[in-house]
């Protein structure tokens, strides 16, 4: 017969594993979620995890039924290892109380959090959360400022990822709004700052929560999420891989692998890939896939401000963070959503010691009134703000168009871009060949025999010597011409040589980036 204290235990440890009980346990499935635990079990190598604080209860109160302490406090937490490394977890317990945060449940997070910062490790959030606990009132909102303090303060140390898994409503949507990425779930995921209840009582506007922050909303329109999986398994798997990429704090740099790809390779369609003429498009999706090692290119956002892209990949087994303008997408011009996208990749790239690749192809900033008066020249400036303040190595690669505004705030030189390349296709200058010999030739034009015949005669010419990559190399602003098929190795070549780079920004307590 065994000792009734470990039988005790034994019996604790059953009922704090079943959380809200049975019942709901079956309402969560039949909702086609996971439990908490569940959901650990994917995320997590087998059998590393390991639980902190399970016994924690609410401390009574407050309107919380004081005969009804569900031990876990509606989230379990603890530590355990994805690829090895070791990881501090919180899953939210929608089967306890909705998984809405209190005083203790708060304590539980901002407990994994700290423990996150002081060993230097990833901290991941799985989300599905009523929100603010009515009943707790004030000590359930000061619970969700306590974290989003950490949040914030950890923020740029430790990388940390919000997996959402369920509604995610009111104070929960802030945690994950001010960590690094955000992963949501198809058809089972919300986010939102009130519900379609609130929006009806004060607007009398009628929304689904589907329709209001569901998975789609956030990954085209708003751009909060970065990723999404089509159910909770590939989100939760999403996350591991995106950790591969990610170094497990601020002070190491990000994990080799050795993807097998030949660093040497050159690949002979790059040559041919940008047209002749530049008004037709051509895929920059495509450049990317075959400059990187094979398959490791994640984007990141990719149905968001899509004139952009932005993503982690691989080159030469080392991490990188990827940004391009994709030209067959509104020219890739880069607009007030474009702008904001890239700069904070690139914030986030130069917090964990990604090195920055940035492709470059873009005729400038979207004109127009829209654009003026939404703050094209605070959300612009964000970009020249990020590349300029980013230390870690930065390489660029002029493909096609860089005019005027895309051609300097696209890491150029002067932003403190370590090594600058660009294709025989590049073409850098002011403004499109087009635009500038109407504006400089005009009477010229106006004057010749055949206006048009002069026009297009200027244009050629304008092309050939203004906006030629030659010109920008003769001046020094292009470190070499490169032939597009050999992008790769030199590529890798260069991150080897500038990996270790040694660079600083003046001593300060932190800069102002326009918001
Ligand atoms: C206390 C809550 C709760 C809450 C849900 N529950 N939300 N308890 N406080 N905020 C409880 C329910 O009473 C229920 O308990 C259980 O959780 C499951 O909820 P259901 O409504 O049955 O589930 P479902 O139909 O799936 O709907 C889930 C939901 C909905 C969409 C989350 O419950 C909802 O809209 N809740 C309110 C969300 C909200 O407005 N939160 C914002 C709070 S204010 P039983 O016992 O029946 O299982 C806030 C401000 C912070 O967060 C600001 C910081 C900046």
């Amino acid at each position: 017969m065994d000792d009734p204290r470990i039988l005790e235990l034994r019996e604790r440890r059953q009922r704090a594993r079943l959380g809200g009980g049975e019942e709901r346990i079956r309402r969560q499935h039949e909702k086609g979620k996971l439990t908490a635990r569940e959901r650990l079990e994917i995320l997590l190598d087998a059998g590393t995890f390991q639980e902190l604080e399970p016994f924690i209860t609410h401390q009574g109160g407050d309107g919380m039924p004081v005969g009804e302490k569900i031990p876990g406090e509606g989230v379990v937490t603890g530590y355990g290892q994805i690829d090895g490394r070791t990881v501090y977890v919180y899953a939210q317990d929608f089967t306890v109380y909705g998984g809405t945060l209190g005083e203790m449940h708060s304590h539980k997070i901002c407990r994994v959090m700290d423990l996150a910062l002081r060993d230097g490790t990833p901290i991941i959030g799985l989300i599905d959360s009523g929100g603010a606990r009515i009943q707790e009132g004030v000590k359930s909102l000061a619970g969700y400022a306590q974290i989003f303090r950490r949040n914030a303060q950890y923020s740029g140390v430790v990388p940390q990822i919000s997996v959402i898994l369920g509604p995610c409503a009111g104070g929960a949507a802030y945690s994950p709004a001010l960590t690094d990425m955000i992963i949501m779930t198809e058809k089972t995921s919300y986010m939102f700052i009130t519900g379609p209840e609130v929006i009806k009582t004060v607007t009398g506007e009628s929304i689904s929560q589907d329709v209001l922050g569901g998975c789609q909303v956030h990954m085209e329109i708003s751009g909060t999420a970065h990723l999404a999986g089509r159910d909770e398994r590939e989100s939760l798997l999403l996350c591991r891989t995106m950790l591969g990429y990610l170094p497990s704090n601020n002070a190491e740099n990000p994990p080799h692998f050795d993807s097998g790809d030949d660093p040497t390779r050159m690949d002979a369609a790059l040559n041919s890939i940008v047209p002749l003429d530049p008004t037709v498009a051509y895929q920059m999706h495509e450049v990317i896939e075959r400059v990187v090692d094979a398959g490791s290119f994640l984007e990141i956002q990719p149905l968001y401000a899509r004139c952009a892209i932005i993503g982690l990949a691989r080159i030469g087994g080392h991490s990188v963070g990827l940004v391009a303008q994709e030209p067959s997408v509104m020219a890739g011009v880069i607009d007030i959503d474009a702008a904001d996208k890239i700069a904070r990749f690139v914030r986030f790239c130069d917090s964990f010691n990604l090195p920055l690749v940035t492709f470059v192809d873009s005729p400038g900033f979207l004109p127009g009134i829209q654009q003026e008066h939404g703050g094209i020249l605070r959300h612009g400036a964000k970009v020249l703000y990020a590349y300029s303040e980013a230390t870690v190595p930065k390489i660029s690669v002029i493909t096609r168009k860089a005019y005027g505004g895309a051609y300097v705030v696209m890491s150029s030189k002067y932003l403190g871009t370590d090594i600058n390349y660009a294709w025989p296709s590049a073409e850098v200058a002011v403004m499109g060949a087009e635009g500038a010999v109407n504006i400089l030739y005009k009477s010229q034009i106006q004057q010749a025999a055949d206006p048009e015949a002069e026009r297009q005669r200027l244009v050629i010419e304008y092309r050939a010597q203004t906006g030629s990559p030659y010109r920008a190399a003769e001046a020094g602003f292009v470190d070499d011409v490169i032939e597009p098929r050999e992008t790769r190795p030199k590529l890798i070549v260069a991150l080897g040589a500038i990996r270790e780079k040694i660079a600083t920004n003046p001593p300060r307590k932190h800069g102002n980036i326009p918001l």
